[in-house]
């Protein structure tokens, strides 16, 4: 069975959760690799919804592992949260393990998070508040706390957070040894009460698992979170998240090499949504938008945000498959776009005066380029309980036909509609 990689190839908010849940119920493992709980999964079962943060979308099959990576990072409080709020929907989470190298997510990067983006003023990058980037900071700059860290002596704990501290700004506040002390102790408690709360499912070089289920050619899924445009390295930078969630970051994130993946298949919806700020050259700030955000519902998962609403970029996708090594993709929500007379697809971007099937990676190009259309006939009928492809609208046919030429990679997965049973595997 092969190992499959599944990212965002837009800005986040593609349907990831639901394509991860369809696939896991053949998973043996299910693996996180970036992110934290800036990510917002919905999962539909048979009406019932599950909004998953940190925990990944195979939880709902008590019988297929689930794992944080060492790439993602962890508030153990949100996450302790997450449990307990499956535990009360009757979902078993003994199938739960997470590596002890993810770092962890604290109360003070929280706040950093929010002062800097108040900072930041009108060039805001809108972040989530929930500490992200603030954490990879500490991480890559080598003085970040790893959950596993809670379980050393207390005398090694307090030397690994006595240097935590000093790194930072704020404690130039601590000139009295006495109060230097009272902070570090302070998150000496926090850190170890964390640690104890999460020790039943906390491992150890979590790899060496993920390797065995692999040498066993079981079908493990590496989860993306975010999407590949707010890729830190590949997205519109600033205005990115802080981690890798491209597919090159699933090996990074969890402990494998690239020649143990079969293949990636990339999520994108029929259109393009965006949360927070930076550019976004196929926004709709007319009706048409309005009536993508109020047909797909695009309020954010994980802060409730209206999502900014337009025609699907291709050129963005093309760069988010190659940049993703896609071998397949899945498009979703195509149901959304059932009452269009027409549809539009971005492909080209003009930018001085020259036509281009490029993207452009410094965002203040990017946000001065016009998006050059193709417009396409609509299908105008309800598509939502189609059991084949055949019997889809034949301008739906042709639209997903133009993504796949102008991409080059099939589509494999069509979703139309939100329960996991209203999604379509073209194989079948
Ligand atoms: P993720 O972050 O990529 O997992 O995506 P989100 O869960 O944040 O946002 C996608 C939203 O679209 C969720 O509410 C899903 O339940 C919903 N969704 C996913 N696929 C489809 C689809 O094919 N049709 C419709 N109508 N909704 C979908
Ligand atoms: P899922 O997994 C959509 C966006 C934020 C902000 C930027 C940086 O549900 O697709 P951060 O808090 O990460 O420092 O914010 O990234 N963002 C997302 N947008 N979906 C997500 O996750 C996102 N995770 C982060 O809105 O613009
Ligand atoms: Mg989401």
């Amino acid at each position: 069975m092969p190992a499959t990689i599944i990212v965002g190839c837009q800005f986040g908010d593609e349907g990831k959760g639901k394509i991860v849940d369809y696939l896991a119920s053949r998973a043996e493992m299910v693996v996180r690799f970036a992110g934290g709980n800036n990510a917002g999964h919905t999962i539909v079962k048979n009406g019932r919804e599950y909004k998953l943060h940190l925990i990944p979308s195979g939880i709902l099959y008590p019988y297929v592992r689930c794992v944080l990576g060492n790439g993602v990072v962890i508030d153990g409080k949100v996450l302790i949260e997450e449990l307990n709020g499956l535990k009360k929907q009757g979902i078993s989470t003994d199938n739960l393990f997470i590596s002890s190298q993810a770092h962890l997510i604290l109360p003070t990067h929280i706040k950093t998070d929010t002062s800097s983006e108040e900072k930041r003023g009108k060039n805001k990058i809108g972040t989530t508040g929930c500490g992200i980037g603030p954490t990879y900071r500490d991480k890559i700059g080598r003085f970040g706390i790893r959950l596993g860290d809670g379980a050393l002596p207390r005398s090694e704990l307090k030397q690994i957070i006595s240097s935590h501290f000093k790194e930072h700004d704020g404690v130039l506040q601590y000139r009295r040894q006495d109060l230097f002390e009272n902070e570090v102790l302070k998150l000496v408690k926090y850190v170890q009460d964390i640690w104890e709360e999460l020790a039943p499912y906390i491992c150890d070089n979590i790899s060496y698992e993920i390797n065995e289920v692999l040498d066993e050619r079981g079908f493990v899924i590496f989860e993306g979170a975010q999407g590949l445009l707010i890729d830190v390295d590949h997205g519109t930078y600033p205005f990115v998240t802080s981690s890798n969630p491209c597919a090159g970051g699933a090996c990074v994130g969890s402990g494998i090499g690239p020649t143990r993946i079969n293949s990636t298949l990339g999520v994108a919806k029929s259109y393009t949504t965006r949360v927070g700020e930076g550019p976004f050259p196929t926004e709709l700030f007319d009706d048409i938008g309005e009536k993508l955000r109020i047909g797909g519902d695009e309020f954010g998962t994980t802060t409730g945000r209206p999502r900014r609403c337009g025609w699907l970029d291709l050129v963005a996708l093309k760069y988010a498959a190659k940049v993703n090594g896609l071998t397949e993709l899945a498009i979703t929500k195509l149901d959304i776009l059932n009452t269009f007379d027409e549809v539009k697809v971005c492909a080209k971007y003009h930018i001085n005066g020259v036509s281009t099937d490029k993207m452009p990676t410094n965002s203040r190009i990017l946000a001065k380029v016009k998006p050059i259309y193709q417009t396409l006939p609509g299908w105008t009928c309800n598509i939502k309980g189609v059991k084949e492809v055949a019997m889809l609208p034949e301008n739906a046919r042709k639209y997903l036909k133009f993504i796949e030429d102008y991409v080059e990679v099939p589509i494999r997965y069509v979703g139309l509609g939100q329960d996991r049973k209203d999604l379509l595997d073209l194989k079948k």
